[in-house]
């Protein structure tokens, strides 16, 4: 299988609601997770672009749907985060609203990419919305990001317990990326999957 080289990206637009994203019928892969995970880093590692997606240190920061099309072939979606504590709780429903929406009604999502801190226990938000996706059988993959933060042991620790918890409710595993925007790790794999179900 050809490598899938990023040669062309160019941020498509900004949408609220599934009825105003781009109409073109081509393949999505869509992001999300908790807020301030991660997200708009990683689309920005898998991309090779510094700034495509803003990043920040305050959660909250993706509040809207993002296309951005690749190789004039496929979408990558940028999604807002969810259960950032300190947003309003309306505004916080609206988050979780758009982004069920989305998963719901992309009718080309290819897979969502759910992404989740290595180095926190799973977080409530997490399994709530893990339970969303499997009564609706959307395809994910989860992306765990920050690796860089954790030491090798602290890091297959904590994978096991994330392994454990969700053979507690799911009969299979998901796939499973490792991530770090910060040491550019886990691009190649994430890349491979996506030119893999490329259809
Ligand atoms: P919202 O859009 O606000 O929901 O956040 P997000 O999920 O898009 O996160 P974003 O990419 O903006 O990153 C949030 C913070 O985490 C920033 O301060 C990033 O620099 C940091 N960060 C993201 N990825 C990594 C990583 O792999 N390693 C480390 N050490 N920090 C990271
Ligand atoms: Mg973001």
């Amino acid at each position: 299988m050809a490598k899938l080289i990023i040669k062309q990206v160019s941020f498509v637009k900004s949408s609220t609601r599934i009825k105003d994203c781009p109409t073109r019928p081509l393949p999505e892969y869509a992001f999300t997770g908790r807020s301030n995970v991660g997200k708009s880093s990683l689309i920005n590692m898998v991309c090779n672009r510094t700034k495509l997606a803003k990043t920040s240190g305050t959660p909250g920061k993706t509040q809207l749907i993002n296309h951005f099309l690749i190789n004039d072939s496929w979408y990558l979606v940028d999604l807002p985060g969810y259960g950032y504590a300190k947003m309003p709780d309306r505004e916080r429903q609206k988050m979780m609203r758009m982004i069920k929406e989305y998963v719901l009604k992309a009718e080309r999502l290819v897979c969502l990419f759910l992404l989740i801190d290595i180095r926190l226990k799973m977080q409530k938000a997490d399994m709530e919305f893990l339970q969303f996706l499997g009564k609706n059988q959307v395809p994910f993959v989860l992306v765990f990001t920050k690796t860089d933060k954790l030491t090798e042991t602290q890091l297959s620790r904590n994978l096991e317990q994330y392994k454990t918890s969700l053979l507690d409710t799911w009969e299979s595993l998901p796939d499973i990326f490792m991530s770090s925007s910060l040491k550019n790790t886990g691009r190649e794999k994430i890349l491979d999957f996506i030119q893999k179900t490329l259809v």
